[in-house]
């Protein structure tokens, strides 16, 4: 069995083709020919933090793969990563192992990958300004994917600790060459972006419906239980809300069940899964003013679309 580490899968899986088989992935999820049980929650009260495990079987990738992953909102203060994940990659001709892998990057790269494919279906527009609420690990490769499908004129990025801001626009402008900037509160960020990614750790809304642009496309990545959100409900209820899986967002999606339960919307407001519209089963934006919400909670088949270039790659080492 070969065991990388989070350098090795950078080296080994291209961003690019990453956000290729998350797309193909979602499709073959939104069209039942995948296996993905719902993911194991085990939250550890004691210590802020959540444990979760996410299998799942895609024949047509010829890969299973299960991911442990572990997410620790206290982390940083001591030094240490929010998220921790390992990736265990199977041949399912046999069942045996083959790859054992550092799966932070892959977590990174494929989340990312899931903004990018929302960006590519739904987004109004492939230029203009960016902005990023919560400037941590994630946030460094939801700006990489999107770099792949957007021509992104002007980044705008805020966080509640400011010095985490200031270090992301710096690094984004002396690495991918950005014009960025730090918005001193999230409704100057909102009312000049035609794109915005979520992707903290808050548990209470911070983006406000009244702030967000007619034909904005906003990626909501960080709320992953029902009891966290980061749009405000009014916000979500308003918008074409497109998540990763109905199924998920019923049970983890905090954002959109608070405006369920507010009496905001209904699921059945939820217009498609991502991967209905990549099958063009359903259509994707359908008019300039509209305001476009991309729910994740994230889904082991985007793991499993990673673990499917491990596998080819370096599976039989
Ligand atoms: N949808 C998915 O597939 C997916 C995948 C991976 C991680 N996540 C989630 O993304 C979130 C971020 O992960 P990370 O590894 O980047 O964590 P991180 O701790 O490295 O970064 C989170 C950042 O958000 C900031 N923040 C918290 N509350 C904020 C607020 N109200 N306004 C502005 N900034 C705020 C924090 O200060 C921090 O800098 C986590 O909740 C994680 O569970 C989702």
């Amino acid at each position: 069995m070969r065991v990388l580490t989070d350098e090795d899968v950078e080296r080994t899986v291209s961003l690019r083709e990453t956000i290729e088989a998350v797309e193909r992935a979602f499709a073959l999820y939104s069209t039942g020919k995948v296996q993905m049980p719902p993911r194991v929650h085990v939250p550890v009260h004691e210590h802020n933090g959540t444990i979760l495990l996410m299998p799942c079987y895609v024949p047509e990738m010829n890969v299973f793969s299960v991911k442990y992953v572990t997410v620790y909102p206290n982390n940083p203060s001591k030094g240490l990563p929010t998220i921790s994940a390992t990736l265990l990659v199977s041949d399912p001709a046999t069942g045996e192992p083959k790859v054992l892998a550092d799966a932070r990057a892959a977590t990174g790269m494929r989340t990312g990958a899931a903004t990018a494919v929302s960006i590519k279906h739904l987004s109004r527009s492939k230029d203009g300004t960016l902005g990023i609420v919560g400037c941590g690990y994630q946030a460094r490769w939801q700006l990489r994917a999107t770099l792949e499908v957007m021509r992104v004129e002007r980044l705008v990025v805020h966080d509640v600790v400011r010095s985490r801001a200031v270090d992301f626009a710096e690094e984004a402008s002396r690495r991918h060459g950005l014009d960025a900037e730090v918005a001193e509160d999230i409704k100057s960020l909102a009312t000049t972006s035609d794109v915005i990614v979520t992707v903290t750790t808050s548990t209470e809304p911070f983006l406000r419906a009244e702030w967000v642009r007619p034909g904005t496309h906003i990626s909501a990545i960080g709320a992953f239980t029902p009891q966290m959100a980061e749009l405000e409900a009014e916000l979500v209820a308003s918008a074409k809300v497109v998540v990763d899986s109905r199924e998920a967002a019923a049970a983890e999606a905090g954002d959109i069940i608070q405006a369920v339960q507010r009496g905001l919307m209904r699921w059945e407001d939820v217009h498609a899964e991502l991967g209905e519209i990549v099958a063009g089963v359903k259509r994707g934006r359908e008019g300039d003013d509209e305001i476009t919400v991309f729910k994740s909670v994230g889904l082991a088949v985007q793991d499993a679309a990673v673990a499917s270039i491990l596998l080819r790659r370096v599976g039989s080492d």
